[in-house]
């Protein structure tokens, strides 16, 4: 009988602890198994009935069965804390292989890029650089260029004036004058700068663009000079197969006067769609230093001669990155600008 019931206990406590859902739950089996006035304890309770002799296996048995859904309760206890473990660890874990978040960093504009790598090539040669003030006396901007009152570029059409003699710049040449002025010779600059232009925006043309300017003046400089300068310029900026071709051209502040063309970077002279079939791209204008305008600015043009350049910055970067409108160098999409 006392058999059969404890057999019965152990079979229930046993679906019971195997339905607990957690750790509360097997608690409240243990009690009312296990606890002061469980189960087992009123079966206990009844031994004070039996003969004498009978009890120790009384005893035994009731033992037996307590230990049974003891080590039950224990089994099923560390099966729920390992998957609560478990549980914990897949939701917590750390995946160390998972891309970093990044953070954007910026970089310099095309322009600016294009523009420090001019610099460092002529300052690898000697040059120094210097700048200028965009707001400009006309005297140095035209007069002093020997560029005269009725030269069509002094149109109000083509240049902004602040007032009759004062106006922005239309080219970083008048740097060239104030460097002479200073009467520190030789001379040997570069003068990067915005200039303006009373230009209508369009793929090529932007009322605000930016010049390179450059000028060697000391005694015995040729032509030769300055060919020799500009080739080992572009073949630096370009590439050493790089070559350059000079045709005539005017500029009223150089006598002679060239506009310089290189050798197309792209098909190396055969013509391609990039220079237009052309085999050459013209990227400069140059000439030997006129002698009025040495003499304006107080040099002696029978002791010394100099040559100088103008670069449109704009067309350089353009070439290079192989850009095909103005435009998107001013409008700072980060979408385009990121590209570079
Ligand atoms: N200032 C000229 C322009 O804006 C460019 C130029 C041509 C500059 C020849 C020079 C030069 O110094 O020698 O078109």
């Amino acid at each position: 009988m006392v058999n059969e019931k404890l057999q019965k206990i152990r079979e229930e406590a046993a679906a019971q602890i195997q339905n607990a859902k957690d750790l509360d739950a097997l608690n409240q089996i243990r009690v009312s198994v296990l606890g002061k006035k469980g189960e087992l304890k009123q079966i206990m309770n009844t031994m004070k009935d039996l003969p004498k002799e009978d009890r120790p296996a009384f005893g035994q048995m009731v033992n037996e069965a307590r230990k049974a859904v003891e080590e039950k309760l224990e089994e099923a206890k560390e099966r729920m804390e390992e998957e609560a473990l478990k549980r914990k660890l897949a939701f917590e874990k750390i995946d160390v292989t998972l891309p970093a978040r990044k953070h954007p960093i910026g970089h310099a504009h095309p322009n600016t890029s294009v523009l420090d790598e001019v610099q460092r090539i002529f300052v690898g040669m000697g040059f120094s650089v210097v700048e200028g003030p965009e707001i400009e006396k006309d005297y140095y901007n035209f007069e002093a260029l020997n560029i005269p009152a009725n030269h069509p570029a002094k149109d109000e059409q083509d240049t902004f004036y602040i007032t009759k003699d004062i106006l922005l710049r239309t080219q970083t040449s008048p740097v060239q004058v104030r460097e002479m002025e200073k009467g520190q010779l030789p001379i040997r600059m570069i003068a990067p700068g915005r200039v303006f232009r009373a230009d209508e925006v369009d793929a090529t043309h932007s009322p605000s663009f930016h010049q390179i300017e450059g000028m060697v003046i000391d005694k015995g400089i040729t032509m030769s000079d300055l060919k020799g300068t500009l080739q080992q310029f572009v073949q630096e900026l370009f590439g050493k197969d790089t070559r350059v071709k000079f045709r005539p051209h005017h500029f009223p502040f150089t006598e002679p006067s060239a506009e310089m063309d290189v050798s197309c970077f792209k098909c190396g002279g055969k013509g391609c769609r990039f220079c237009k079939g052309e085999g050459w791209i013209e990227i400069l204008g140059c000439g030997m230093v006129h002698p009025k305008v040495l003499a304006m600015s107080g040099i002696d043009p029978n002791v010394y001669s100099g040559f100088a350049f103008g670069i449109g910055l704009e067309r350089i970067t353009l070439l290079k990155d192989e850009i095909d409108d103005m435009r998107l160098l001013y409008e700072n999409d980060i979408r385009f600008l990121d590209q570079f």
